[in-house]
């Protein structure tokens, strides 16, 4: 296997100043995750001995960010250029260093497959390094790829670096390499940083290695969007959109209805099943799993979520952190916190709060609610205007409803408090002791009634207003 002797190098240690922003770029969510870790994701796809990533601008915060993508670190303390930081890791990449995958950590959108034939094409051509590269319109910021009049690759230019007539040039440098590891590294060792930004730039390898008559291959990749890499906010928006479409592609694929694609972002980690119906506006974020049948309306967020087939989850529904069995209905305006879950048929109407809570097989909830730290079996109705009172302002407490309870509108239930199977809690009462199976519990004053009292009322104004 050819794979086997492949490493693979991350740099991702500049700051990427054109985000105008404290954090480092590379942390930035393309997709809803940082954009570094799908640069990490796609050349895991070619099976690599191991992939070093080099850090140095916010170096904690991009190690914990990649914390498990199975890669090894190399400080780059200061940043003095591309080349500098391959050379950082110079190290760790060993005296027996074979093919060597360099990628910029700003290329979130990059496909492993355009990476696999970069590889293949490479050890076809046995040359000493091959550089990705396209062809854009308007090249205006990236480095030039300056060919002989036969077509060989002469030099990388930097924009800042190249006369009018170069930046005339199309054909850009991508930023990913396969190179000699050896040759690469020993070359890098002899460049001086003679450049407008007075920095060791990996690209002056590409003049150096021909100086020392090896040979240099470009592939011109034909999807110039998969390959530009993200260096200000409106790249960061293209680059979340291109990998939300594709997500989204596949979904429709795989028998997904999205009634409008452009508008609506399923995270890439999520999956769902098949004649589910997503309405435009929806958000899904994080690795949630959607069933088979569902539907999802309008204007909905569900984070890191797992629905069972069948569920309906009503416009405008924000849905964290929970569990949702089948056949469950939300919504319309429901939400549902961390640690909320909805057993089989299970029924949350609008304006409905829960946060970790259990609602039982066929347990309803249809308006008005807060139901927190709850456990609520199979079976019960929860009246409008019920709230679980789970908070002392120290400590939080329990509610328990044993199967078949039913709550009268506008209950309070002081936690900790238990309501026992099949038992009645009067509209309007505020449960403070445990109520036993079977029993009814009103927890409210009693009703009076004052025969007259209107009457009475009207006349005394009435005197009060003669003698003024
Ligand atoms: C680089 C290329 C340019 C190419 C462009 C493609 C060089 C000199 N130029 O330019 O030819 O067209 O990418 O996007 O390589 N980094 C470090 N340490 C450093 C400097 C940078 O790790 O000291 C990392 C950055 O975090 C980033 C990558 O290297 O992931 C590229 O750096 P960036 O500043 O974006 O390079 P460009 O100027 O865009
Ligand atoms: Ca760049």
């Amino acid at each position: 296997m050819p794979s086997k002797r492949l490493s693979v190098l991350v740099l991702a240690a500049g700051k990427g100043t054109r985000m105008r922003s404290r954090t480092i770029k590379l942390l930035h969510p393309v997709a809803g995750r940082p954009m570094v870790a799908w640069v990490l994701d796609a050349a895991k796809t070619l099976g690599p001995s191991r992939t070093i990533t080099v850090v140095g601008y916010q170096a904690d915060r991009v190690r914990a960010a990649l914390a498990n993508s199975g890669s090894t670190f190399v400080l780059q303390k200061e940043q003095r250029g591309t080349g500098h930081a391959v050379l950082r890791a110079a190290r760790a990449i060993g005296s027996k260093p074979g093919t060597l995958l360099i990628l910029n950590g700003d290329l979130p959108t990059l496909r492993g497959t355009t990476l696999r034939k970069l590889v293949n094409s490479h050890r076809r051509r046995r040359v000493a390094l091959t550089v990705l590269t396209a062809e854009l319109p308007d090249a205006t910021g990236y480095g030039r790829i300056l060919r002989d009049r036969a077509g060989n690759v002469q030099r990388i230019v930097e924009h800042r670096d190249a006369s009018t007539e170069q930046r005339r040039v199309g054909e850009i440098n991508t930023g990913v390499y396969v190179a000699d590891a050896g040759k690469l590294l020993r070359v890098l060792r002899k460049l001086k940083p003679h450049n407008d930004q007075g920095e060791y730039y990996i690209t002056d390898a590409v003049h150096q290695l021909i100086a020392e008559r090896e040979s240099i291959a470009a592939v011109r990749h034909s999807d110039a969007a998969e390959v530009l890499g993200v260096n200000t906010r409106q790249e960061l928006a293209l680059a979340s959109h291109m990998l939300f479409e594709r997500h989204a592609e596949r979904l429709q694929d795989s028998g997904v209805t999205l009634l409008d694609a452009s508008r609506t972002w399923i995270d890439p980690r999520t999956t769902v099943g098949r004649d589910t119906v997503i309405y435009p506006g929806v958000i899904v974020e994080g690795e949630c799993k959607i069933g088979a049948n569902c539907v999802i309306r309008s204007g909905c967020r569900i984070a890191d979520t797992k629905i069972g087939a069948g569920t309906e989850i009503k416009d405008y529904s924000i849905v964290l952190g929970s569990r949702i069995a089948r056949n469950a209905t939300i919504g319309p305006f429901a939400h549902l916190r961390p640690g909320s879950i909805l057993e089989d048929g299970a029924k949350v109407g609008n304006f409905v709060e829960l946060k970790k809570t259990r609602l039982g097989r066929g347990s309803k909830a249809n308006h008005l609610t807060y139901l927190g730290d709850a456990t609520i079996a199979e079976d019960c109705n929860i009246g409008a205007g019920t709230i679980t009172c789970n908070y002392d302002g120290t400590n939080k407490f329990p509610t328990v409803l044993a199967k078949g309870v039913f709550i009268g509108s506008n209950t309070q239930l002081v936690a900790p408090v238990k309501i026992g199977e099949g038992a009645y809690v009067a509209a309007g009462s505020t449960v403070t002791r445990n109520v036993p199976k079977g029993a009814l519990a009103i927890g409210r004053s009693k009703q009076m009634n004052i025969e007259g009292w209107v009457a009475r009322k009207s006349k005394k104004l009435k005197n009060r207003k003669r003698k003024s």
